[in-house]
């Protein structure tokens, strides 16, 4: 009988040590402990003994089926808590991988840029996207009724208060706050009200760059340009500088790269000209400097406003502006 209660348990350990599933688990428990199962015919037989084996063979059963109903207890409580899948886990198996987030590509490349001019000695400050006419316009030689407010398709406000249409918002404001000498960026969102195409958006990046010190020319200004882009780059990439107009600098740029789309054959990025206008730029206008209280007479310096978001198409060859702000994840999961 003592051995019978032993080959019971051995099998019954044996048999645990398949259990796949709670299913698996419950036939089990009838085989062995159920009214019907093993080990209750075995005690049921133990009642019948001879009663000088009888303590000890009972003992020894007692504590068997004890032995037993604890593994089994054990293994339910495994499986409730995690599943059934618990048993099956296999320890030398490759982990999931777990999905982390990333950074936009935006701010990759802002993040990029940033760099690049921190180490040429610049700081990075931020400002308002919700502007006022005065700071957006007026301030920048942009009066009232001046053609070039055109050029700017805005979201007006109540009040005269705007979307800012670019980030050379900043530049007044900046002077006014930190006067001059002074070398900063503002990168930024900046909105336009027009139409979108494959090549503009309603809302867009922008970094702007300012310059202001004793002496400065546009010698600086282009020295400046080069190094950001081939920090930005890695490369040399082909740039000219044509003259562009813009009422806040004088005299002005407009320095483009080649289409990087492209390599220059023609494309939607940039119009089929195989140049992307990437950094209007120029000499900031006395009128600017006095409106920040910096005198013209002392002082010189140069701005640009590098288009953000164009950058980033450049870079990573991305022909649809409207990808970058839509927010689709097939698109933003290749970054
Ligand atoms: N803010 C201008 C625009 O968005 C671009 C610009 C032109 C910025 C010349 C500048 C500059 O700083 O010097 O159209």
């Amino acid at each position: 009988m003592e051995k019978k209660l032993q080959d019971l348990k051995k099998t019954f350990m044996s048999e645990m040590d398949n259990v796949k599933d709670s299913q698996f688990l419950a036939d089990l428990k009838k085989k062995y402990l159920g009214r019907k199962g093993e080990l209750t015919g075995i005690l049921k037989e133990v009642k019948d003994m001879a009663s000088e084996e009888k303590p000890r063979v009972g003992k020894l059963a007692n504590e068997i089926k004890e032995e037993l109903t604890e593994v089994f207890n054990k293994t339910e409580k495994i499986i409730k808590n995690k599943g059934d899948q618990a048993i099956d886990f296999d320890p030398t198996m490759p982990g999931t991988k777990r999905q982390t987030g990333h950074l936009h590509p935006s701010t990759i490349v802002q993040q990029e840029v940033e760099d690049a001019f921190v180490s040429m000695g610049f700081s990075v400050y931020d400002g308002p996207q919700l502007e006022s006419d005065y700071y957006n316009f007026t301030a920048l030689n942009i009066p009232e009724e001046h053609p070039a407010r055109d050029s700017h398709d805005t979201f007006w406000l109540e009040q005269n208060w705007l979307l800012r249409t670019h980030t050379s918002n900043l530049q007044v404001r900046m002077l006014e706050k930190h006067g001059a000498p002074f070398r900063g960026i503002f990168p930024g969102r900046c909105f336009r009200y027009e139409s979108t195409d494959a090549s503009h958006d309603h809302t867009f990046f922008q970094l702007e760059g300012l310059m202001i010190d004793k002496g400065i020319n546009i010698g600086n200004l282009i020295a400046t340009m080069k190094s950001l882009l081939s920090a930005v780059f890695n490369t040399d990439v082909d740039v000219r500088l044509r003259p562009g107009f813009f009422p806040f600098v004088e005299p002005g740029f407009e320095m483009d790269i080649k289409c990087l789309v492209c390599e220059g054959k023609g494309c939607s990025v940039c119009k089929q000209s195989g140049w992307v206008e990437l950094m209007p730029c120029g000499m900031v206008h006395p009128e600017v400097l006095k409106a920040g209280g910096v005198d013209p007479n002392e002082y010189s310096g140069f701005a640009f406003g590098l288009g953000l978001t164009r950058l980033v198409m450049m870079k990573y060859r991305i022909d649809d502006i409207r990808l970058l702000e839509s927010g689709d994840l097939r698109f933003l999961k290749q970054f």
